[in-house]
Parts: structure tokens; C-alpha cells; sequence
């Protein structure tokens, strides 16, 4: 990796830790989950930084994929398990980090997705396979009594896109992909008290271009110019407006320009935890860079 792209990365994943810290220092019982969106948001721009998908934050027995919506007139609630999943980005490098805020009792769960994330950091280094991170973390949560999201991974990163290979599972897997030195990837496992499944929420707030084609419809092309410096990373429904936002969205997924990210999520009445860093993959070991 050359030098000026690790230090992207790692500026990047400072900028990213700090405002993943002040973000989750909002969020309390009674305050407005748009507000914390939007303030966690306007302190990448100040950073000088960029936003590499919209602010996650997802409650309870979603996983993930929500955020605020428009004008969202939800608060934080006593007894919400809050994820808060942040992506920054500097030139196209991508820290990607999440913490758990518990407004409730429930420790242990906060605890297993964090320390699955730290016992499987501490595997990492060249020749390590991704089913052997993914036993650790399976362990790890399973060890206190919860279920590990098998559906959701953590992912490769590269220039401009956040979800490559190597795909680092939650789970025990024969295999996988061998780890190797120069790597940068995002661990993220995810502790549950339903069945350790998600599926498509019908909530959908985020969306990402996936394709250049025409499109006709006025507001369809509106929409397109809106997220050109996207450079193909997510936007959030709340980003755009306009009377025919909706319309236009709708049109771009059914022409298939934009893929649709339904919130995920486990059983209703469920809690689900998550902890998540970016990571390089060193000679012995991996830098952080989301610390
Ligand atoms: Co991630």
C-alpha cells in the first residue's frame, strides 16, 4: 500500500473514531434521533471529510440500513439498543466504524459484539483465514449466550467502494479467504437475541446508484444529478427533496440505476448489538485505524 493511501486510511479512521464517540455521546433517552443524525453528519463535513453512506442508526431488532428519515419525528426511547454505524471517507478512503448505545439493561449483549470484534482483531495477520475470524467471533458471541447475525459480514474496502471482497463472516465457515498483508477490511459482528437471521424490513431510507443509463423522467435525472458526487457511495432518502422524490426513486430502482437498502432486521422484540472497525492488515498483525 502506498504511503499516501495509508495515511487516507488512517486520517479517515481518526476522523471517524472521534466523531463515533461524540455521535454516540448524544444519544440519550427522549432526544431526537434526526437531530443526532444530522449532527453526527455535519461533523464529517466540518472535518473537511466526506460521508461514505448516510449515518446508520438502526434500533432494537433492526440491524442495520435505517437512518433518519425527513423530518423524522422519532426519539430515543428507554430500553433501545441504538447502533450507530458511521463511514467516513477522505479521497475515497473509507473508515468504517459502529458502536452500541444501550438505553436499557442489557451489558452482556453490548459486550459480546465488542468483544467478538476485539478477539478477532487480535487474530488478524497474513495467511489467517476469514472462517477462522469468523469462528472466533461465533465463539465469542455465542460464549454469553447470544446468537451471531449469520446473513451479515464484514466486508473488504477499497477506493470509492464499501463492500469488497474479502467478506469476513460472523459465523464459523469452512475456508474463506486467506488474509494477506496490505488488505484493509471492516470486521462487524453483530450479537442478537432472535434468530441470528435478518431480512428485508419494508423501511427503506438508503440507496446507492449502481448504473449509468438514460432515464426520461424529469425527476428521475434530478435525482441522478443530486448524488453525481456520490462517485457511486449510498445517499439517504433525507439528503434529496422535492414533491417527486419518491416518484423518482421509485422509478430509478425499477430500472435498476439504484439499488435499494431495505432495513435489516431479526424478529420483532428482539435486540440486536453490533461493534465495528477498519482495519490494515500489517506483517504480523493490524493497524486499527478506526481506535
Ligand atoms: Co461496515
Amino acid at each position: 500500500m502506498k504511503d499516501t493511501v495509508l495515511e487516507a486510511y488512517r486520517e479517515a479512521g481518526r476522523v471517524a473514531s472521534r466523531i463515533l464517540r461524540e455521535g454516540t455521546a448524544m444519544v440519550r433517552v427522549d432526544g431526537s434521533i434526526l437531530s443526532v443524525v444530522e449532527a453526527v453528519e455535519a461533523r464529517v463535513r466540518e472535518e473537511g471529510a466526506g460521508l461514505a453512506f448516510p449515518l446508520n442508526l438502526s434500533l432494537n431488532e433492526d440491524a442495520a440500513h435505517d437512518t433518519a428519515t425527513p423530518g423524522d419525528p422519532r426519539v430515543f426511547r428507554k430500553g433501545d439498543m441504538v447502533k450507530m454505524d458511521l463511514g467516513v471517507q477522505l479521497d475515497g478512503y473509507i473508515a468504517d466504524t459502529a458502536a452500541t448505545v444501550d438505553l436499557g439493561d442489557n451489558p452482556r449483549l453490548v459486550e459480546a459484539s465488542r468483544e467478538a470484534l476485539e478477539a478477532a482483531i487480535a487474530r488478524v495477520r497474513p495467511g489467517v483465514t476469514t472462517g477462522e475470524l469468523g469462528a472466533v467471533i461465533q465463539g465469542e458471541i455465542e460464549g454469553r449466550g447470544f446468537r451471531p447475525v449469520a446473513n451479515l459480514t464484514g466486508h473488504g474496502l477499497d477506493r470509492y467502494r464499501i463492500h469488497g471482497p474479502p467478506t469476513i463472516p460472523n459465523i464459523a465457515i469452512q475456508g474463506g479467504a486467506v488474509v494477506q498483508e496490505g488488505m484493509a477490511f471492516a470486521i462487524e459482528p453483530f450479537a442478537s437475541t432472535g434468530t441470528g437471521m435478518v431480512s428485508d424490513a419494508p423501511r427503506i431510507q438508503i440507496f446507492q446508484q449502481i448504473a449509468e443509463k438514460p432515464v426520461r423522467l424529469p425527476a428521475a435525472r434530478e435525482i441522478l444529478a443530486r448524488v453525481k458526487d456520490r462517485n457511486g457511495l449510498p445517499f439517504a432518502r433525507r439528503w434529496l427533496d422535492g414533491p417527486r422524490v419518491e416518484i423518482g426513486l421509485a422509478t430509478l430502482v425499477r430500472a435498476s440505476i439504484l439499488h435499494a437498502y431495505p432495513v435489516l432486521h431479526d424478529t420483532p422484540g428482539s435486540l440486536v448489538s453490533q461493534a465495528e472497525h477498519t482495519l490494515i492488515v500489517t506483517a504480523d498483525g493490524a493497524l486499527v485505524t478506526t481506535r
